[in-house]
């Protein structure tokens, strides 16, 4: 079990989009969740997005995986580095390091990535738009960061899909052991480089940005068939000006345009739906054959458990506990079973001591519902 040895609230109020800093020691006693050769197999895998990123000589090269065997045969035993995002999606060790992360919230959350490095092996000095904390495992990585960017850093995007800036001065410079965190908020530089074979982790936190809500927006009402009407006038008369667009129309289009970001039922749903989706690829497998509602209340009565997938995102808005959002799905939870909706959505398992009263065929229904489409799985 991974605990961070710090107070998480403190450091937000001290540090959380304001300044990087290290906690030394953020973890006591960390073990590496995954070993390398492990994470070399994640990289192989189709459905898992991976880098590999060398620089030997100076001369930055980044190439996409899936990788095969012969990647990883004859390498330099310096300047590369490999690297899998959201490993926490595939390898239930490195899941559970997100666990000390989950007092902030899922839909902030965005992955877990991690990346292996031998000496001088790194991904270049860049800058990025997340919060992002930097967990030291095993090896040593000496980190520099600068002072946030107002535009002062010179990008060079040449360098082979690399979104590298050229340099800056530090106002972190240190050498990361394991255990150590290093928290970044977005816009600060920075750049670390392996002393001998580590492995980083780092936990990700990303909001959507206003031009994506609002694009997202409009796809959802296209989707939902909303706001399909045109502008009523009939009260129409003429006007001298063919070009004018006259004041009164102007202000009648705004504000249709004004009223259809002001339905609160429909931007909670559409809400829900946005941000209840991951933006890495899920482990999800449909159940094959498909459980009847007998045999899901079987498995509850019997004291089993049901699992959710990995990185799922299950969301409810704050006094609205019967909606429940599901990776871009919206479930309507049963009057009495809200018990059901905190351990869909705060709770990685499912068991029958969690839900209230005894569960009814509706609850049994939705049960059945998430479990054949593989969002929750029988865990013995
Ligand atoms: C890395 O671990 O190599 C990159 C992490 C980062 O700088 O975002
Ligand atoms: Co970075």
């Amino acid at each position: 079990m991974y605990q961070l040895s710090f107070s998480l609230n403190q450091f937000l109020t001290q540090y959380w989009q304001k300044q990087p800093t290290i906690i030394k020691g953020g973890f006591t006693d960390f073990q590496d969740p995954i070993t390398p050769e492990e994470l070399a197999g994640l990289t192989m895998e189709e459905e898992i997005d991976s880098r590999f990123v060398s620089n030997l000589n100076g001369e930055w090269t980044a190439e996409h995986g899936p990788f095969n065997d012969a990647k990883f045969d004859g390498l330099n035993d310096s300047h590369w580095s490999f690297i899998v995002q959201a490993a926490n999606h595939w390898h239930s060790g490195v899941a559970e390091l997100v666990e000390p992360f989950k007092a902030l919230p899922n839909w902030l959350f965005d992955d877990l990535m991690i990346s292996y490095s031998v000496q001088h092996g790194g991904v270049g000095p860049h800058i990025d738009q997340y919060d992002v904390f930097i967990i030291q495992g095993m090896g040593k990585r000496h980190w520099r960061v600068g002072a946030k960017d107002i535009g002062q850093y010179t990008d060079n995007h040449s360098v082979n899909g690399l979104k590298q800036i050229e340099s800056f001065s530090a106002i972190i410079d240190d050498v990361l052991e394991p255990g150590d965190i290093l928290y970044i908020p977005p816009g600060f530089p920075h750049d670390g480089y392996a002393l001998e074979p580590s492995m980083s982790y780092s936990a990700g936190f990303r909001s959507p940005k206003e031009q994506e809500l609002i694009s997202n927006f409009a796809d959802y009402i296209l989707a939902h068939d909303i706001g399909d009407v045109h502008m009523h006038n009939p009260a129409l008369a003429t006007q001298d000006g063919f070009g004018e667009i006259s004041d009164s129309d102007l202000n009648t289009l705004t504000n249709m345009l004004i009223k259809s970001l002001d339905n609160k039922s429909t931007i909670d749903d559409f809400m829900g739906c946005l941000l209840s989706q991951s933006r890495h690829q899920l482990n999800i497998i449909p159940a094959e054959p498909t459980w009847d509602m007998d045999e899901i209340a079987n498995h509850l009565h019997s004291g089993l458990r049901f699992e959710k997938v990995a990185g799922l995102r299950s969301l409810y808005h704050q006094n609205s506990e019967n909606t429940v959002y599901i990776n871009g799905e919206v479930f309507q939870i049963p009057v009495n079973q809200t018990k059901l909706t905190r351990a869909l959505c705060n709770q990685e398992l499912l068991y029958i001591e969690q839900l209230e009263n005894a569960l009814d065929s509706q609850a049994v229904n939705l049960i059945q519902d998430l479990v054949n489409k593989g969002y929750w799985y029988a865990k013995e």
